[in-house]
């Protein structure tokens, strides 16, 4: 597995499946981090917002791997954005995460809230400080996650140093095709969080009717639709036996005909989240 890798920009190859951090199964953080590592994860995706940034160095530590066999990414939160607050949440995540450097450090949104007007003067704030945490070598890549095609333009504009990664909700459904072609245009690899949709594209009739097709589950249906469009995708899961199953991939290929009817199908797993607006509350 590990043998798969996409290539950013800078040369640096990224795990093609990322073990995904969020609400990992709450109360037991560690032991779902060691079950990964011992189901063969090495990437992993965590936030300052998470809270799992010391779990995971911690499972680490625990799993007697060493720093360069693991990838982490992190990322700094809305209220941690501007010159200052990145620099400062940069340091608190290396402490949570008991490392001296991050393989992939994003800014988590674009805006605070959708009303922030001065949005444009943060991000360029905010991604000066990831541009010399990069010089440094503190971080290995930089990127952003939940930008549109607009927010990135004026990182292109005004930065010294290209994004290198977008990390973006992507599942069948809410395959968010612009924001997708924009960033691999550019050479902007992307990541997919929630890749199955919240665990509703998993009950789709059109996905169930692919698994049964493909001999695979809904799951793999939905992780192998990003991959084949060159998006890594961040799955999380808490029993051993999923995480396997979730990593294995590369058995099937899908048709392109059903990778465009994954594309078309109605959102049914959309968060609600959008970065320039309030957050739309799905039953
Ligand atoms: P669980 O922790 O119970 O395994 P997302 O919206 O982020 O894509 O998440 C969907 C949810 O799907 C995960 O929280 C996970 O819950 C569940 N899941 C992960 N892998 C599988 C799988 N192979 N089959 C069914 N459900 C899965």
């Amino acid at each position: 597995m590990q043998q798969h890798t996409f290539q950013l920009q800078n040369g640096l190859r990224v795990p093609a499946l990322i073990f995904g951090t969020y609400k990992t199964a709450e109360e037991q953080n560690e032991d779902v981090l060691l079950t990964a590592i011992e189901a063969g994860y090495r990437a992993f995706d965590t936030a300052s917002f998470y809270g799992t940034e010391s779990y995971l160095g911690s499972a680490i530590r625990k799993s007697g791997l060493a720093r360069e066999e693991v990838f982490i990414t992190s990322k700094l939160w809305k209220t941690e954005m501007g010159y200052e607050g990145a620099m400062a949440a940069a340091r608190r995540s290396l402490e949570a995460l008991q490392t001296d450097y991050l393989d992939l450090y994003l800014i988590h949104w674009p805006l605070p809230d959708p009303d922030y007007a001065d949005w444009k003067a943060l991000d360029l704030e905010t991604w000066q400080a990831l541009e010399e945490l990069y010089d440094q070598g503190v971080v290995k890549a930089i990127g952003v996650s939940n930008f549109h095609p607009h927010h990135i333009e004026n990182l292109l504009a005004h930065g010294r140093i290209a994004p290198m990664v977008d990390q973006m909700e992507y599942h069948p459904g809410h395959a968010q095709e612009a924001a997708v072609a924009y960033c691999q245009a550019r050479n902007i690899l992307v990541q997919a969080w929630s890749p199955l949709g919240k665990r509703r594209v998993l009950g789709d009739p059109l996905v169930c009717a692919l698994a049964e097709k493909y001999g695979v589950s809904p799951a793999q249906i939905c992780l192998k639709f990003a991959l084949q469009r060159g998006i890594v995708p961040l799955p999380k899961a808490s029993s051993l036996e999923r995480m396997r199953q979730n990593r294995d991939l590369f058995s099937f290929e899908l048709e392109e005909e059903d990778l465009y009817r994954l594309t078309c199908m109605p959102p049914v797993g959309w968060s609600g989240e959008h970065p320039d607006r309030p957050r739309v509350r799905l039953t």
